[in-house]
């Protein structure tokens, strides 16, 4: 397949020029499965220069950057993008691959937090970025501030680019998105920055890894942007452990492949071990590898090459709360394209669907309805920054790898949360009586607001901090932004090494003590390519 073309579109924003470079094809590049091996056909023992554990939203773009030079090997749990097109591959499959029964082997792993809260991670070659709501937002100026890596800002932004100018794409707008769009400029959600990537306060349109014939574009993709003769992407293969040489050298990992065969792969001198498995995934593989606190590790029976009491600490959720809305006229379905960004960091995004539901006669909406009614739903969405919460990552079995540890997550533990959630959702209130809300409304109803709720209503009095609060509480789901377990500073140093060890970084959501701007994945992206190209320039400058 040829180059993708590239459009350079300028847009004039606050007296500043910026210039994007977005993906313009819609087709899909299926050139990375030329590197792509099924587990079991590969030697049960092997060299690379650089091992990466996971084929997901920051490992591909890591490993693609790698093999410029280097020979790279892949381990990916899961399979294929190919196995299931109609899941992962395109707009049409988002709600229902999470739907979908988990069978071990499907693209999205359900868990459920201490917490009690439902939530998935990625199972699949690109990770959770196949699974995902594919909303793509940079980092917000405080992120890079807060990380603890020191960032030049110049290879940032080139970085984002990298993966903008393959994968993401700008909307059309669609109406559910277009109302919510007015309504938080009405709500004071201001000013309106039309168009852009970047974190902005106020009400903007972002990128999409969808385009806009309703195909996914996830980070897998970025993979065709390496070297495919250096790189071998193994799929179906479990890590299980890292293998550790003396002074805590990382030089090798343990898989397994899909016939239950133990391999090794090994890292050549000056190679490195690289673990981009997730923010679950990745704090798992340090305690199994015996890398962790010391009580924990005892407690497993589990080796200890480095003590560390961080690791599976600070796991922090960013608490989603949500109103539904069944609008009285059909909507089509739609992923979130707008979000609005206050100064006080709350973010309100909209997704909408259609649902089908059995209603007896008469209903009131649509009164000769006899069958099952499909009804619009227009879902406004609150997120806020942080969250300042965080609980802790366990493990369940020192022995098995597939059984998953255990996590929870503290939702509005700390009061600061709280008080962003019902700022937040107060907001939600604001936009309900905006002008641009009016044509949610049903002209039979009587009562609450005019409009019909599916699920919980706001309280009747937004003022009431108590009544707002026990909403926040009552109603609290995961935005699937997870992440920590393996901090900057406290388990990785500020190039992502793990501290105590030789050889071994972490790559992906789980170095994060803050979930980056409104949504992560573009993020994860870009510092997969960053800290992939921060290696090349150090082993070439030696
Ligand atoms: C339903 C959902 C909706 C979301 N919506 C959005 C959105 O719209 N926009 C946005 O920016 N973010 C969104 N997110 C969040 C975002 O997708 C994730 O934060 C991000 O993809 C995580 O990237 P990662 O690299 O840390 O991990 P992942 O992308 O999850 O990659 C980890 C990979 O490691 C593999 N792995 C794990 N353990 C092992 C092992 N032992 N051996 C081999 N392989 C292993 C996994 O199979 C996976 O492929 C959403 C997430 C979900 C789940
Ligand atoms: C990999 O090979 C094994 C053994 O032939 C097979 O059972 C499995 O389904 C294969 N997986 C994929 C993704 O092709
Ligand atoms: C973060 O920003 C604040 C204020 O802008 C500044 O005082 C502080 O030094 C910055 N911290 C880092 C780590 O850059
Ligand atoms: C059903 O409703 C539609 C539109 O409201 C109306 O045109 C139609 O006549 C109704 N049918 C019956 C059987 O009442
Ligand atoms: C709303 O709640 C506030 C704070 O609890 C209270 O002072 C006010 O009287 C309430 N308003 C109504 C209409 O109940
Ligand atoms: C590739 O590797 C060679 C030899 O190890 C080195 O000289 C060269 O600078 C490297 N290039 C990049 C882009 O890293």
């Amino acid at each position: 397949m040829g180059p993708l073309l590239l459009i350079v579109l300028s847009y004039l924003f606050h007296h500043q020029l910026e210039v994007l470079a977005l993906a313009t094809s819609s087709d899909h590049d299926f050139s990375y499965m030329k590197s792509v091996y099924n587990a079991t056909n590969l030697p049960l023992k092997e060299e690379y220069d650089y091992i990466i554990v996971g084929g997901g939203t920051a490992g591909c773009p890591l490993a693609a950057t790698l093999s410029a030079n280097y020979s790279v090997l892949v381990l990916e749990r899961g399979s294929a993008p190919l196995s299931y097109p109609q899941l992962v591959l395109t707009t049409d499959g988002t709600v229902d691959v999470l739907l979908q029964e988990d069978d071990g082997k499907t693209p999205a792993q359900r868990f459920i937090s201490e917490d009690g809260i439902a939530n998935v991670r990625g199972r699949v070659l690109g990770g959770s970025s196949m699974i995902n709501g594919g909303f793509y937002s940079r980092a917000d100026d405080q992120f890079y501030n807060q990380s603890g890596i020191h960032w030049d800002m110049d290879a940032v932004k080139e970085a984002y680019q990298w993966v903008e100018d393959t994968i993401v794409f700008q909307p059309n707008l669609l109406v559910w998105q277009s109302i919510v769009r007015e309504a938080l400029l009405e709500a004071g959600v201001d000013p309106d920055n039309g168009f852009s990537l970047q974190h902005l306060v106020g009400t903007k349109t972002s990128g999409l890894t969808f385009d806009n014939e309703g195909k996914r574009h996830g980070a897998v993709e970025l993979l065709n942007k390496g070297e495919l003769k250096n790189l071998k992407v193994a799929i179906e293969a479990y890590a299980e452990r890292i293998i550790f040489s003396s002074k805590a050298s990382a030089s090798g990992i343990v898989y397994s492949d899909s016939m239950g065969r133990t391999h090794e792969a090994l890292i050549r001198d000056e190679g490195e071990v690289i673990l981009s498995a997730g923010a679950i995934g990745s704090p798992q593989l340090l305690l199994l590898s015996g890398v962790g606190p010391l009580p924990h590790l005892s407690s497993h029976k589990v080796p200890v090459v480095s003590q560390n009491p961080n690791v599976g600490n600070f796991m922090a959720d960013n608490p989603r709360n949500i109103i539904n809305i069944v609008a009285p006229f059909a909507l089509d379905a739609s992923v979130g394209q707008v979000v609005g960004i206050t100064s006080d960091f709350n973010y309100i995004e909209a997704v909408s669907s259609v649902t089908s539901f059995s209603f007896p006669q008469p209903f009131s909406f649509y009164p000769n309805n006899t069958g099952p009614l499909e009804l619009s739903v227009a879902t406004i969405v609150e997120k806020f920054s942080g969250p300042l919460s965080s609980g802790s990552l366990q493990l369940v079995s020192s022995a098995d790898v597939k059984v998953s540890p255990t996590v929870r997550f503290n939702y509005f533990e700390d009061p600061k949360d709280l008080a962003r959630c019902v700022r937040g959702m107060r907001l939600v209130g604001d936009m309900l009586k905006t002008d641009a809300m009016e044509r949610l409304k049903l002209e039979d109803l009587e009562g609450a607001d005019g409009f019909k709720f599916l699920g919980p209503s706001l309280p009747r009095n937004l003022s009431d901090d108590a009544s707002m609060e026990a909403f926040c509480r009552s109603t609290v789901t995961t935005i699937w932004h997870y992440h920590g377990g393996c901090l900057v500073g406290k388990v990785v140093d500020g190039d992502l090494r793990v501290l105590g060890t030789n050889s071994l970084r972490v790559v992906d959501g789980s170095i994060f003590n803050t979930s980056p701007g409104t949504n992560p994945q573009a993020t994860l992206m870009m510092i997969g390519r960053y800290i992939a190209l921060r290696m090349l320039q150090e082993r070439a400058a030696k």
